[in-house]
């Protein structure tokens, strides 16, 4: 293997990843090409060439230093055509893929339908990938979201205030999980559990009589839209709301020590696997292991434990 190209979506820890990938690529005399602008950069062949000293002082950077875009062309016969094109013509030998469901959905197609060396690397804020403990992003995700929601209780509880809170996750409510549990409060919305809005006001109704009135609701966007639900519980139980929509603040920034030693170890596994001929897969990290899954199966739904946190979140709301 002579020359790999990476191609990246975007979100905290993935320039950690990228340089991961370009020094590893280095150690074994392989040459990087970093795709510009995702996949459209592909198709429309916008490479360039990534050495050791060009991926210096980005690990410490929020999005990627390599522009991306959400391609509808790559998912038309001749968008895969061009993109293919682009890797022949360039000389790569394979290609390491950094991002969430569509990316990884995409590399798939690439490796079964075009028989080129594909391997990808998990990140997304979403942690929306089957089998894959946590994608990079996530961890600094949660912590923004974590960090605007204190701030947000400091108001709650002074003001006795109900606040809805949104935060992000189209398909996936794990961020709204998590948050909501790290952050102590009493109600998350998530696409994946059914939920009774009118339920929720009785139990505000109820809280309220008994002298709680602070309150904070989390809710994933894909789920309602804050500002629904918080007038919604207004009309109910006549009480204030106010609303907060946290949004793409959750997926830039400085990433956590745990996205960078994650983009760590996957950026250079996903190297070392593709050097070894494996393709169509993507690299994990559970319980300090690195190991391999195949790209099929990664892009299925993700099964989460929601109960387990319903339960725990309701305990000790
Ligand atoms: O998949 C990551 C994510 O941030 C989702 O949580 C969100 O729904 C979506 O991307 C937003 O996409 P865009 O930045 O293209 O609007």
């Amino acid at each position: 293997m002579k020359r790999i190209a990476v191609l990246t979506r975007d979100c905290a820890g993935i320039n950690a990843a990228i340089r991961a990938v370009v020094r590893t690529a280095d150690k074994h005399g392989i040459d990087v090409l970093g795709v510009l602008k995702g996949y459209d950069g592909l198709i429309d062949n916008k490479l360039v060439p990534l050495g050791r000293r060009s991926v210096s002082g980005i690990i410490n950077l929020g999005g990627t230093i390599l522009k991306t875009a959400r391609s509808q062309r790559f998912f038309t016969e001749e968008g895969q055509k061009k993109a293919v094109e682009t890797l022949t013509k360039n000389k790569v030998d394979g290609l390491v893929v950094i991002g969430g469901n569509g990316s990884l959905s995409a590399a798939h197609i690439l490796a079964t339908k075009h028989n080129i060396p594909v391997v990808g690397v998990p990140a997304t804020i979403d942690n929306d990938l089957n089998g894959v403990e946590y994608a990079i992003g996530f961890d600094t995700a949660v912590n923004v979201a974590l960090d605007a929601l204190d701030k947000i209780r400091d108001t709650a509880t002074s003001l006795e205030r109900i606040f809805v809170v949104e935060v992000m996750g189209r398909d996936c409510g794990y961020i709204a999980l998590k948050v909501a549990l790290a952050g102590g409060c009493e109600e998350v919305l998530i696409p994946e559990k059914d939920f009774s809005v009118e339920r929720m006001c009785e139990e505000i109704k109820r809280g309220s009589e008994l002298g709680k009135n602070s309150w904070i609701v989390v809710v994933a966007e894909g789920k309602a839209k804050a500002h629904d639900v918080a007038r919604e519980v207004t009309e109910v139980t006549g009480l204030e709301t106010r609303v907060a929509v946290l949004g793409h603040i959750q997926r830039g920034g400085r990433p956590t020590v745990t996205d960078r030693v994650l983009a760590a170890f996957l950026g250079s596994y996903a190297v070392e696997v593709l050097k070894d001929g494996l393709t169509d897969v993507c690299v994990s990290l559970k319980d300090e292991r690195l190991f391999t899954l195949p790209l099929e199966e990664v892009i299925q739904p993700k099964k989460i434990d929601v109960e387990s946190y319903y339960r725990l979140i309701k305990v000790l709301a």
